[in-house]
C-alpha cells in the first residue's frame, strides 16, 4: 500500500506537467507556418477568423461552412479566382468592408458590408486572414 502511494505521487505530478499543451503555432487551416502568412497576419487572427467565418460573421450562410460557395448565394472562396479584388489579404479586407453590390455580383445577389454582421475592424481583419488561407493552403 505504502509503495503504491510513493509511486503514484510522482506519476501524478509528471502527469499534470504533461497535460499542459505546448503553445500551438500552426493555424487550423492549410497554412503551416507564420512565414507563409501575409504581413500583419498572425496564426491567432486566422484562428479567430475561422471561428467568425462559421459563426457570428455569417459567412458560412452564403459561402458554405467550407467556403466552397453555395448555389445562387456566395461564391467559392477556395479556388483562387477573384472577381471583386486581386485576392490579396488587403483586397479581401476591402471586399468585406464594402460588401458587393447587386450590380457587381455575378448572381445579382448582394453581399452586405461587413456581411451585415456588425463586425469590428479587428474582426474584419481576422475573418479576412482566414479567408485568405482558404486559397493558400501550404504556401
Ligand atoms: C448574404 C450572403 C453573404 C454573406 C453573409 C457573406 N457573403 Fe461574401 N459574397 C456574397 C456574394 C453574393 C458575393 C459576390 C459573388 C459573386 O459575384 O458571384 C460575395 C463575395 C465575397 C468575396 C469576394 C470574392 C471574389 O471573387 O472576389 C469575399 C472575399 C467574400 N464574399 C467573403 C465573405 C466573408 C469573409 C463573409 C463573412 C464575414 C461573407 N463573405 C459573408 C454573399 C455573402
Amino acid at each position: 500500500m505504502r509503495s503504491l502511494r510513493v509511486m503514484l505521487v510522482p506519476a501524478l505530478v509528471t502527469g499534470m506537467m504533461w497535460t499542459v499543451p505546448p503553445e500551438r503555432t500552426v493555424p487550423p487551416s492549410g497554412v503551416t507556418s507564420l512565414q507563409g502568412l501575409p504581413a500583419g497576419v498572425t496564426p491567432d487572427m486566422v484562428r479567430e477568423g475561422k471561428r467568425l467565418f462559421g459563426g457570428a460573421g455569417l459567412c458560412y450562410s452564403c459561402h458554405g461552412p467550407d467556403g466552397k460557395g453555395l448555389p445562387e448565394l456566395g461564391s467559392n472562396l477556395t479556388d483562387g479566382q477573384w472577381q471583386h479584388s486581386d485576392g490579396s489579404y488587403k483586397g479581401i479586407v476591402g471586399t468585406i468592408e464594402k460588401g458587393v453590390s447587386a450590380e457587381r455580383s455575378s448572381t445579382g445577389i448582394p453581399m452586405p458590408p461587413r456581411a451585415g454582421a456588425d463586425l469590428s475592424d479587428d474582426q474584419v481583419r481576422a475573418v479576412s486572414a482566414y479567408t485568405w488561407t482558404l486559397s493558400h493552403s501550404g504556401s
